[in-house]
């Protein structure tokens, strides 16, 4: 058991929680640091025994590789290669969306340990747009590893208050950089070049969404598969972001089946009375992704939120409705189906 501190940084106030940070993350040891989309559990990237307290702290099979986060453009170089084939479309991504929540699926560079990649050539990497999570990376003046700051298979964190429910007395320190201001991870895309355009296959969808992605090349979504470590199937066969609690994707209100005496909470698009399934049954909660308004940015941000509020309030099972797979819709629904464990 590790005592697990706190500290709060704000945007201007950050100098000690980085200091902080980046002497552990020096000795070895993992921080939990805020990110736009999630918390992360960093390490130090190039330390396999720093990499694999990670897979530790988290109980993660070491078959699932961890993304790596370089805090300045020419970073990259040092994590990962980029094929000649797509260097214009890389660039070009780089670009629109760096630092942001969009990941790269990429060749690894020798020197990154076979545990990160989980033993795969190839290596998942973004930077950032987080002002804590960077300044660390470049104080340190190493890339860090960093995987969803919960146990495996668990909700991701999107506060430093999620994370300590996740992994207090296990972590020496957690960075509170406050609420994430997208709260779903980042988009995660392969990129294979093309005779006319390039191909960016979505593995996993996020807030960088297919429609903003279209300009850059053919989009794609991967085809299952049942090999765990394949580059096709991040997280695909885990059930992953997944409540204790029972939760069921309604997609179809005839299909509810309510059985008597039994405590049933519901995540509701908007909660407003009469809308969507809120009518249905005299549920004993109610959360709404985005109250009032329906807003698939504010849906986003409160998933997780709300996903554990649910988890907390001792039901027997949790009913989700179903929001329109536009936008940012395809994320969140994709969440859904795997905490329902539909994939
Ligand atoms: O927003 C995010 O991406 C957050 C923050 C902390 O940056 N990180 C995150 O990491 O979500 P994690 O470890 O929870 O999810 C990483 C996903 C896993 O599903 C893993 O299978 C996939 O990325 N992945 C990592 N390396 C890969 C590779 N070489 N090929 C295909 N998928 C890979
Ligand atoms: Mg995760």
């Amino acid at each position: 058991m590790t005592a697990t501190r706190i500290i709060e940084a704000s945007d201007e106030n950050y100098k000690e929680a980085v200091k902080a940070a980046c002497e552990l993350l020096a000795a070895g040891e993992v921080v939990a640091l805020p990110t736009e989309t999630v918390y992360g559990l960093a390490a130090n990237a190039l330390d396999a025994a720093s990499v694999a307290k990670v897979f530790s702290v988290k109980e993660r099979p070491t078959f699932d590789p961890l993304i790596v986060h370089v805090s300045t453009r020419a970073e990259l170089s040092r994590v990962a290669i980029v094929p000649d084939g797509i260097k214009h479309t890389v660039e070009k991504l780089l670009n629109a969306f760096w630092p942001g929540p969009l990941t790269l699926i990429l060749p690894k560079h020798p020197d990154i340990p076979d545990l990160v990649t989980s033993g795969l050539p190839t290596l998942a990497v973004r930077q950032s747009a987080n002002k804590i999570f960077r300044a660390v990376g470049k104080e340190l003046g190493q890339p860090l590893a960093a995987p969803s700051a919960n146990r495996f298979g668990r909700i991701s964190p999107t506060s430093a208050h999620a994370v300590r429910q996740e992994l207090d007395g296990r972590i020496p320190l957690i960075v509170d950089g406050g609420a994430c201001s997208e709260g779903l991870e980042s988009t995660i895309i392969h990129i294979t070049a093309g005779e006319k355009r390039p191909t960016i296959t979505i593995l996993r969808p996020g807030p960088v969404t297919k429609e903003m992605l279209q300009n850059f090349g053919k989009i794609e979504r991967p085809k299952k598969s049942r090999d765990p470590g394949s580059p096709c199937a991040p997280g695909m066969l885990e059930s992953h972001y997944a409540p204790r609690t029972p939760l069921i994707l309604l997609e179809n209100a005839d299909d509810f089946r309510p059985e008597t005496g039994k405590k049933y909470g519901l995540l509701s698009y908007t909660g407003e009375p009469g809308k969507g399934y809120t009518g249905l049954y005299p549920w004993t909660i109610i959360e709404a992704l985005s109250p009032g308004n329906g807003k698939l940015p504010e849906a986003a941000l409160r998933l997780f939120h709300v996903l554990r509020k649910l988890d907390d309030a001792g039901l027997d099972c949790i009913f989700a409705e179903p929001v329109s797979e536009v936008g940012l819709g395809v994320a969140v629904m994709d969440r859904l189906r795997r905490a329902s464990k539909q994939v």
